[in-house]
């Protein structure tokens, strides 16, 4: 649990010149709510003088003189308080959304831009909430925890000097009582916060038990766990609701005790101050509101600082994630000549030919130890159609990852048309390859949006066409309102291997000069496969292609086969070369043609 271990670390202040260059450009508006809440709250504050003078004036009708006057500040003065209290609340408001979404939006974009390997390291959820909640509760922070302070701090520090000024005796006395209550709420917000922590804590550990559930749910059932599954809810649930209801009760706590801190602070000024009221009305009722005024700014000061105290886990964690670099990345200077993924220059783009050539690669997983490949050479000329085969685990999408730049060698070169892959940009690279994956994934929306990601300005001509030449026609045209048809989250109202075939024409439609398939036919029934099979053999002209295939029979078509065992090329050629060495591909080939004989008898 890595958010555990982070909290723990924390320290209060340290995050706060880390955030800054991120809302940097909003300091002017932070600087004017906090100007309009040191002014609202400075009037706020006098007001109390403003019955003073009124009790001692004109009380009694001694002399009504002034009250025109009178009136008319004091009117002016509520309204001063009435703006500034709004023009603070709709900056605060302002501030909030705006910080928010610029996090976020930051968040996301940089969320692209980082390797594969950012996303093997840490979960969906860890990203989610440091996208989402992270975000907000700094946006918080720097908005309404940030007018609340200024506000309330103005309040309670202008009260204790009216009230030194005009009794400094009486202000002490009345005075006693704050460490007391600092002390109290201090007690009661630490508890708070731990309580609010493990509230947190127990949340996520439903919402990923919920999102075991609902993406689990056919394990579940074909395991027949559901009762333990149950069980394991209801004990999260349980504890969710006891965690709550504490912390409720606390909270309720705080309140009465505010409550109480108010009328001990009032009953000094009734005690001590009795006297006064006979010779001074007025201030005997100043101090009456002060010290009941008090204690709202003492808890919510208090609440402020604890907010403070623990957004800085939040910023570390959000700060860190947009602070992490990928392990691929585009230099400055390629950057400046071909643009990044978000602002690319296509115009200084050449034309990628489709020549590839590893050259003394060497690589392992930046989160794995074992060298994948070592001192691997291999060149392959443009229109060749090259196909990987090897068991599971061998390297074969490893191999087609430094292709496409997903990762970069440990060691050695990845050549595309004679220059290092480095010296153009990743999404230069990236759009002129197509790569159909082993897990296909189609977005939310319907088919036709699907298809255009691959190419946006397609023809609907175009679209059919694509779709013919990887059969999936019948696909589409099955669907009752054919390419209209929504295909869900991740495409999961459709097949797997309908999800395969869409992302193959998705693939096609882009015309890409190198093809990248793994596994692209792995979940499509024997018949598509043939149809395919045929479809690729058209498809692969004019075109550097890569295939990974388990099923042999769909390879023996190729210009070369590699076949890989531990990371290492041991035999490459065609398929008949291959067949009559009698070496690995032979015995690969033999044991899958008996396997698939023995099981079309059986079948
Ligand atoms: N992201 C990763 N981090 C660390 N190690 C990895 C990662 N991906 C793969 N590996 C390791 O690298 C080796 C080669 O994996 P690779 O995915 O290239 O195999 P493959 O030949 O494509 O297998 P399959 O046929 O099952 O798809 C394996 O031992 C695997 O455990
Ligand atoms: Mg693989």
């Amino acid at each position: 649990m890595p958010d555990k271990q982070e909290e723990k670390k924390s320290l209060p202040f340290f995050g706060i010149p880390k955030i800054m260059p991120y809302i940097k450009q909003y300091k002017g508006m932070m600087l004017i709510m906090v100007v309009t809440g040191l002014f609202g709250s400075a009037i706020d504050l006098i007001l109390p003088l403003y019955q003073r003078y009124a009790i001692n004036h004109f009380v009694g009708g001694r002399t009504l003189d002034t009250l025109p006057w009178f009136i008319a500040i004091y009117v002016a003065s509520l309204l001063i308080t009435a703006v500034g209290n709004y023009i603070n609340g709709y900056l605060a408001l302002k501030l909030e959304v705006s910080i928010n979404r610029d996090l976020r939006g930051m968040a996301f974009n940089h969320l692209q831009t980082l390797s594969f390997s950012y996303y093997n390291q840490n979960s969906v959820g860890y990203i989610h909430s440091r996208v989402m909640s992270d975000t907000s509760r700094i946006g918080g922070l720097f908005s309404w925890s940030l007018a609340e302070s200024v506000w309330q701090g103005t309040y309670l520090f202008g009260a204790i000097i009216v009230m030194l000024a005009v009794r400094p005796g009486l202000a002490l006395l009345v005075m006693t009582v704050l460490p007391l209550i600092i002390f109290l709420f201090s007690l009661f917000q630490a508890k708070l916060i731990k309580l609010n922590r493990q509230v947190r804590e127990i949340n996520s550990r439903i919402t990923g038990n919920f999102n075991e559930g609902i993406t689990g749910a056919r394990t579940i059932k074909t395991l027949a766990v559901e009762e333990l599954i149950e069980k394991d809810f209801k004990a999260e649930t349980k504890n969710m609701r006891r965690t709550t209801v504490h912390a409720a009760r606390y909270r309720g706590l705080f309140a009465s005790t505010i409550g109480l801190a108010s009328s001990l602070a009032l009953a000094i000024v009734l005690w001590k101050g009795g006297i006064l009221a006979a010779e001074d009305v007025g201030t005997f009722s100043l101090f009456m509101s002060y010290a009941q005024g008090m204690m709202e700014p003492v808890r919510w000061i208090i609440d402020c600082i604890s907010d403070f105290i623990t957004t800085q886990v939040n910023i570390e964690r959000l700060t860190r994630l947009l602070e992490t670099r990928s392990d691929v990345t585009d230099s400055e200077e390629i950057i400046r000549l071909y643009g990044d993924s978000f602002d690319p220059i296509r115009e200084n783009w050449e034309d990628i030919k489709g020549d590839i050539e590893f050259e003394d690669v060497s690589f392992h997983y930046p989160d794995g130890e074992e060298m994948v490949l070592e001192h691997f050479s291999l060149k392959i000329p443009f229109g060749s159609s090259i196909a990987i085969v090897g068991e599971t685990g061998a390297g074969k999408s490893t191999l087609v990852n430094l292709v496409c730049r997903f990762f970069e060698p440990t060691e050695g070169r990845v050549l595309i048309d004679g220059r290092d892959a480095r010296e153009r940009s990743q999404l230069w690279l990236h759009s002129a390859l197509g790569y159909v994956l082993q897990t296909p994934h189609l977005f939310s929306g319907t088919l036709r949006e699907n298809l255009l990601y691959g190419k946006p300005e397609a023809t609907e001509e175009e679209i059919k066409k694509a779709l013919e030449l990887v059969s999936a026609t019948e696909v589409v045209e099955k669907l009752e309102k054919g390419l209209d048809t929504d295909v869900g989250e991740g495409g999961s109202l459709l097949s797997t291997g309908e999800k395969q075939l869409i992302s193959f024409a998705r693939a096609i439609l882009a015309d890409p000069k190198i093809l990248v398939l793994d596994e692209a036919t792995s979940s499509v029934d024997t018949i598509t496969e043939q149809k395919i099979q045929k479809a690729i053999d058209t498809i692969v002209q004019g075109r550097t292609s890569l295939m990974i295939a388990h099923r042999l029979s769909t390879v023996v078509n190729a210009d070369c086969i590699l076949v890989v065992k531990e990371g290492k090329i041991i035999e490459q050629g065609r398929h008949k070369e291959l067949l009559e060495k009698k070496g690995y591909y032979h015995e690969l080939f033999t044991r899958q043609y008996e396997d698939e004989a023995t099981a079309s008898v059986l079948g």
